[in-house]
């Protein structure tokens, strides 16, 4: 089965990933992998760190010639904030004992970290926790997006909200606009606001007002969060599967967003809607035959099954169903903070404290959409191969192609 894993720490030379299991003959788009990496450090309220990298993929193995060979695909991220940190992050000199970290920031892995791992300094949780990590999955998610793509799959994001500023209706918080207006990401006039917004955000009215609102977080040295939505459309009814608890296409998406720094709910569809209206207002009814734009035989071509409404997000029962599959995630306010607000506790004295400082960023929102994206082409990917797999992508070709015909 598809898998990865990702090594590597926010200051040392750089990340390595593995992606395994990923068939041969796949064109490898290096631009396009670069492109997802430079929206990821990209996004109004980040911090200094953004200046000094400019990400960039550098294959180790399992492409050769633009294609790749079937072998385990793996790749490098370097580091070049690196070069600042040599001395503290040398693989064999003894940390001097004024540079530990004792004081953990709460929000974030230090305090559980540190204790798990009967570690005396919380860089060495910090620096692994750290969201740098999300380059290696933004990276990666680009690569399945590329294998996605010879079947027409596309995915996009955005911000829906950042902080309370947000919805259609260009109000502050309002729980009618977020949970139960849906929102069309792959519309022409949406695709273009998203790109225009220096937030990646699908209303231009809302832009100047959220930026004011991370401008008023820099003065006060405080954070904020903000809603995020993320779409996959043109996919096979089929992905994922109703029976076993762990091939659920919904449970898989859920673990992959939600394992991503700072995401703290995954929304599939109109779920919070569910929970307010009648089963009548809220199943999408089935129709066979009309011309649809995203539906069933996976590629929206004309005839086939449809819905006039999604709110179950395009999974139902823990499979694709051939709509648009819809997720929302909520991210929580950044946890460092450039003034000291949160109480903590010295570990090694025991003394009340104030959370430390470091250079940090006001507002991710922008950047996690990108890495949502990412991680929810992960899901589709892994149960795209688990349904069609083979070991090229012209034996996937056959599967996939063999599988549509035989759907009415
Ligand atoms: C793209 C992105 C950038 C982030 N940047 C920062 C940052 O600059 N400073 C910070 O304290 N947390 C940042 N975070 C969040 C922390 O990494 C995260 O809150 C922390 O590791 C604890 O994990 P948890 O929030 O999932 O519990 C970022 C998260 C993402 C997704």
């Amino acid at each position: 089965m598809l898998r990865f894993l990702t090594a590597g720490e926010s200051h040392g030379k750089g990340l390595v990933t593995i992606i395994d299991n990923f068939p041969a003959g796949v064109k490898i788009d290096g631009d396009f992998i670069d492109e997802k990496l430079a929206l990821r450090q990209s996004g109004y309220g980040r911090g200094a760190r953004q200046k000094i990298e400019t990400d960039k993929i550098e294959f180790l193995s399992g492409v050769r010639g633009g294609l790749t060979t079937g072998s385990p695909v793996s790749f490098f991220i370097k580091n070049k904030d690196y070069e600042n940190w040599r001395d503290r992050m040398d693989v064999f000199k003894p940390v001097p004992e004024e540079t530990k970290i004792h004081i953990p920031r709460p929000g974030h892995a230090d305090f559980a970290g540190s204790i798990k791992f009967g570690l005396d300094d919380i860089r060495d949780v910090l620096e692994r926790s750290s969201a740098r990590e999300t380059a290696s999955r933004v990276a990666a998610g680009a690569i399945y997006q590329i294998l996605l793509k010879n079947f027409s799959i596309e995915f996009t994001s955005a911000v829906l909200s950042i902080g309370g500023v947000g919805s259609k209706k260009g109000s502050d918080f309002n729980f009618d606009t977020f949970f139960f207006d849906a929102i069309d990401l792959f519309d022409d006039e949406i695709v273009k606001n998203i790109n225009n917004s220096e937030l990646r955000m699908p209303y231009p009215d809302l832009e100047s007002r959220a930026k004011a609102l991370i401008d008023k977080m820099k003065t006060e040295g405080d954070t904020v969060g903000g809603l995020i939505v993320a779409q996959v459309k043109n996919l096979p009814i089929g992905l994922g599967s109703f029976t076993q608890w762990d091939e659920k296409l919904d449970g898989h998406i859920a673990m992959s967003l939600m394992s991503i720094q700072a995401i703290k709910s995954v929304e599939i569809g109109s779920g919070v809607k569910s929970a307010f209206v009648k089963g009548s207002e809220y199943h999408d009814s089935i129709y066979y035959g009309k011309k649809g734009p995203d539906f069933a035989k996976g590629k929206g071509e004309a005839g086939g099954f449809y819905r006039k409404t999604d709110n179950a997000g395009g999974i139902e029962g823990g499979m694709s169903n051939g709509g648009i599959i819809s997720v929302r995630c909520a991210m929580k306010p950044i946890p460092t903070l450039m003034k000291p607000y949160l109480d903590t506790v010295d570990l090694k004295t025991g003394e009340a404290k104030k959370a430390f400082l470091e250079r940090s960023d006001i507002c991710a929102v922008p950047a996690a959409s990108i890495v949502v994206e990412s991680a929810l082409a992960f899901s589709i990917c892994y149960f795209f191969l688990k349904k069609f797999g083979g070991d090229s992508l012209d034996e996937i070709k056959r599967n996939y192609e063999g599988y549509i015909k035989g759907i009415k």
